[in-house]
């Protein structure tokens, strides 16, 4: 069995995507090993949830430092001392310096709760049912420097059903995200989404069985 990629998850709160991950790395065949669990925030529930399953979390707290280079750098280190290979971003809710973003340029994962390019930012369940499309659902990409903009490597799609609000609708979004970035996260492991050109590259032959 080849070795297994060592990731990083930052956080900044409850941490139910990361739990969903934590979950599929229990998997002995699964491509990836935890290696930290990482947020900025220090009372970000998903810490306790992280340790609770027995990995090692820690906080790198933004307000510790000057400002956003400084923050990135202490970041970096932790992540060097690591050997973190790639970078999971589940509810990281902090911008992250063009510099940074770019030396983990392809090494840095993050998940959206909308389907990208629609509704990049915050609040994406209430504006989805303001727009009143009928499909909504999740995206997970690469990070580049604009945000939400980076090549997508996977979505998922849920209804948009008579009456929903904007929490209901977000949590028929949660529970596709928790079946959608595990399976994302492998695919990257495992060398199955290459960036070519600016987009991801998949094999027709890996599409089968993921919609
Ligand atoms: C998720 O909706 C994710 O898509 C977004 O932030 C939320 C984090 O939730 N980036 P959780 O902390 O994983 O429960």
């Amino acid at each position: 069995m080849s070795p297994k990629l060592r990731i990083a998850i930052l956080i900044s709160g409850r941490g139910s995507n990361m739990a969903a991950l934590i979950e599929a790395a229990r998997e002995p065949a699964y491509p990836v090993e935890i290696v930290a669990v990482i947020s900025n925030r220090p009372d970000a529930a998903g810490l306790e949830r992280a340790r609770a399953a027995g990995l090692h979390a820690e906080v790198v707290d933004h307000k510790a430092y000057a400002g956003r280079e400084a923050f990135d750098a202490a970041l970096e280190a932790r992540l060097l001392a690591h050997g973190v290979e790639l970078v999971v971003l589940a509810g990281f809710l902090r911008l992250m310096t063009a510099p940074f973003v770019e030396r983990w340029a392809g090494r840095m994962i993050n998940i959206h709760p909308a389907l990208l390019p629609a509704f990049p930012g915050l609040h994406t369940h209430e504006r989805a049912l303001a727009a009143g499309v009928r499909v909504h659902g999740c995206t997970v990409h690469y990070v580049t420097p604009g945000m939400d903009e980076g090549p997508i490597i996977g979505q998922a799609a849920v209804p948009v059903l008579p009456g929903d609000s904007p929490d209901v609708l977000g949590a028929r979004v949660l529970q596709a995200e928790h079946r959608l970035y595990p399976a994302m996260l492998a695919k990257v492991a495992r060398g199955q989404a290459p960036i070519v050109d600016g987009r991801v590259m998949v094999a027709v032959g890996d599409m089968l069985g993921l919609t």
